[in-house]
């Protein structure tokens, strides 16, 4: 029988955003993934990622699909069907391999009337993406909701899809070999961490992996993503409006190409939380931390903590973080700064 050797774990340790998408691919292109799976979320996440220079974008399907790996949607992920299906034509078009995709028959349906209610609901008070994540978790909660095994034999559901197919894209086998599991979100966003209500209906910890269908022991690296600034999209009143003034924030803003993907809306900048950065890094036990965008504040040169601890040049903020989180952070062995927006080298 197959089974499962090794997981390794992607995460976001912010308010989503911190380049995740760059890490996996590069964990991908590392080392030798049988399945890369999401655990969290819907189409609410954006990632992108660059092949030779191409810009390619998902919102639910894992970026192993990109590298001709199997793909998982695991239990705990919102799947609107129509979502899933744009998403697979754009991924057909470009030459990507759909058959790898496969779905959790558990996964929560996500309809329109929840992407009605989301933006009546969801979208001006907590700037939610209005993908109908809030009240699809709300039923699903409430154990009403509506799992894709429930609509299986049901054709209404699926006579207007045209890329997914039940035969071939619903997971009928057990996970094996060696895993990797990408984050959706970040620690921030986190239903019980983050700063609630302000947060989304997932669980975006790693821990929250093993619901995928392994044990915690099986989990090898914890790969926690951040950028050397923060920044968030969406309502949240631990990012004043004031930020919005800063003209050094709003340079990054602008340097650092801070609109979401998935809305388009502007994210708000501030200095590092480095306080944050440290409880993300030991509650969800990430071992290695991969900090991005170090090239923005070069281009700027304006070196920054959100405490107002100011450097003379970039390495000596580098050698600072790398020290502060290594001696604040037990489990954390390696320290990775990146200046790319497509790479990032492991050693
Ligand atoms: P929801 O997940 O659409 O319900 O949105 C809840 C909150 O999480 C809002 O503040 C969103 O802006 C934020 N959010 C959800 N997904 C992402 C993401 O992938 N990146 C950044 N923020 C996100
Ligand atoms: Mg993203």
């Amino acid at each position: 029988m197959k089974s499962i050797k090794s997981v390794d774990i992607c995460c976001g340790l912010a308010w989503g955003d911190e380049a995740k998408g760059k890490i996996v691919t590069e964990l991908i292109k590392t080392y030798k993934y049988d399945w890369v799976c999401r655990w969290s979320g819907g189409s609410n996440a954006g990632h992108t990622i660059y092949i030779n220079n191409n810009k390619f974008f998902s919102n639910i399907v894992p970026s192993g699909v990109f590298y001709n790996k199997k793909s998982y949607i695991g239990p705990q992920c919102y799947v609107s069907l129509i979502d899933l299906d744009n998403e697979m034509k754009y991924l057909h078009e470009n030459g990507f391999n759909i058959s790898n995709i496969k779905l959790s028959p558990y996964v929560h349906i996500v309809f329109n009337s929840h992407k009605d209610d989301d933006n009546k609901q969801y979208k001006g008070s907590q700037g939610s993406t209005g993908k109908g994540i809030a009240p699809c978790a709300k039923d699903k909660y409430g154990r009403i909701g509506r799992r894709l095994n429930d609509i299986l034999t049901d054709n209404n559901y699926f006579k207007l899809l045209k890329f997914f197919d039940r035969k071939v894209n619903v997971m009928t086998e057990p996970l094996y070999g060696d895993i990797l599991c990408e984050g959706a979100q970040g620690f921030w966003l986190d239903i019980d961490h983050g700063n609630y209500p302000y947060v989304t209906s997932s669980i975006t910890l790693p821990y929250s992996a093993c619901s995928l269908g392994f044990p915690p022991q099986k989990i090898k690296n914890i790969y926690g993503a951040a950028k050397i600034y923060d920044t968030r999209v969406g309502v949240d009143p631990d990012f004043d409006d004031k930020l919005l003034n800063d003209e050094d924030l709003n340079k990054i803003a602008l340097i650092g190409n801070e609109f979401g993907t998935v809305t388009g809306r502007g994210r708000k900048v501030n200095w590092l939380n480095l306080e944050k950065l440290i409880d993300a890094i030991n509650i969800s036990g990430t071992n290695v931390v991969i900090i991005s965008k170090t090239d923005v504040l070069k281009k700027l040169g304006k070196f920054k903590l959100s405490d107002n601890t100011t450097f003379e040049n970039l390495e000596n903020m580098k050698t600072y973080i790398k020290n502060e989180l290594l001696s604040s952070c037990s489990l954390l062995v390696k320290v990775i700064f990146s200046d790319s927006p497509s790479s990032v080298v492991f050693y």
